[in-house]
């Protein structure tokens, strides 16, 4: 394993990774983490964690002030919950995630995680551009719709979760249409992230390409 403070780049080194909803960007910022010997953080769950809470309490996931104080409470252990990772969820998320207030007091918790004295690597929509605008490493990963819908599929499969190909396409276009239409930190890659296209790509592959980005980003 490499160390997380190789290259050029002076202090703890921070990987910014961004990507549309299955695009595989959680597979690739574990990896990478595990690779240079960061911390990982998906803030994907703290967007799921708060939209379970108000599903828990029976409250309207339309009810920003609810979720705001929801984001504002979020404890540790609730990032744990299996039912974090339902497909229900990523959409319950995806509406709460347009809320500022719950966008501000989320971006708190994620700062202070990017600035431990290790580093981090942190994957989502808006870390690039907003949590960490000063990375050394941005990535903007992406693939088709048709590609990120079949690999939902087979991982839900897998998971034992019943659903339909067409359903989650239909679910990562309206997430995607989401997330990249909100005016609070939408879905764009940063300027200087490099946009890594894993439509044709294995996992092996995609890391192996991720690496040498990072590489590359890391001593210039
Ligand atoms: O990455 P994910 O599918 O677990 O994210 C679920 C939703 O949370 C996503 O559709 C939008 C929101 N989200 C966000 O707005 N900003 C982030 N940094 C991460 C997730």
């Amino acid at each position: 394993m490499n160390s997380g403070r190789t290259g050029r780049h002076a202090g703890p080194l921070v990987i910014a990774i961004d990507g549309p909803a299955a695009s595989g960007k959680g597979t690739l910022a574990r990896r990478l983490a595990l690779h240079y010997g960061l911390p990982h953080l998906d803030t994907g769950l703290l967007y799921r964690a708060v939209a379970l809470t108000l599903i828990d309490a029976g409250t309207d996931l339309d009810d920003g002030g609810a979720a705001a104080r929801a984001a504002g409470a979020l404890s540790a252990e609730r990032l744990s919950d299996p039912r974090l990772r339902e497909r229900a969820m990523g959409e319950a998320a995806s509406r709460v995630s347009s809320v500022p207030e719950v966008r501000a007091a989320l971006l708190s918790w994620q700062r202070k995680f990017a600035e431990g004295a290790q580093g981090a690597v942190l994957d989502g929509r808006d870390i690039g551009t907003v949590v960490c605008p000063g990375a050394p490493v941005k990535l903007f990963i992406t693939a088709a719709p048709e590609e990120r819908a079949r690999r939902r599929h087979l991982e839900l499969l897998g998971r034992g979760e019943e659903t339909t190909l067409a359903a989650i396409l239909a679910d990562i276009r309206a997430r995607d249409a989401r997330d990249s239409s909100r005016a609070a930190a939408p879905l764009k890659a940063a300027e200087d992230a490099v946009v890594l296209d894993t439509t044709e790509l294995d996992a092996d592959a995609a890391f192996a390409q991720a690496v040498a980005i990072a590489e590359r980003l890391k001593a210039a």
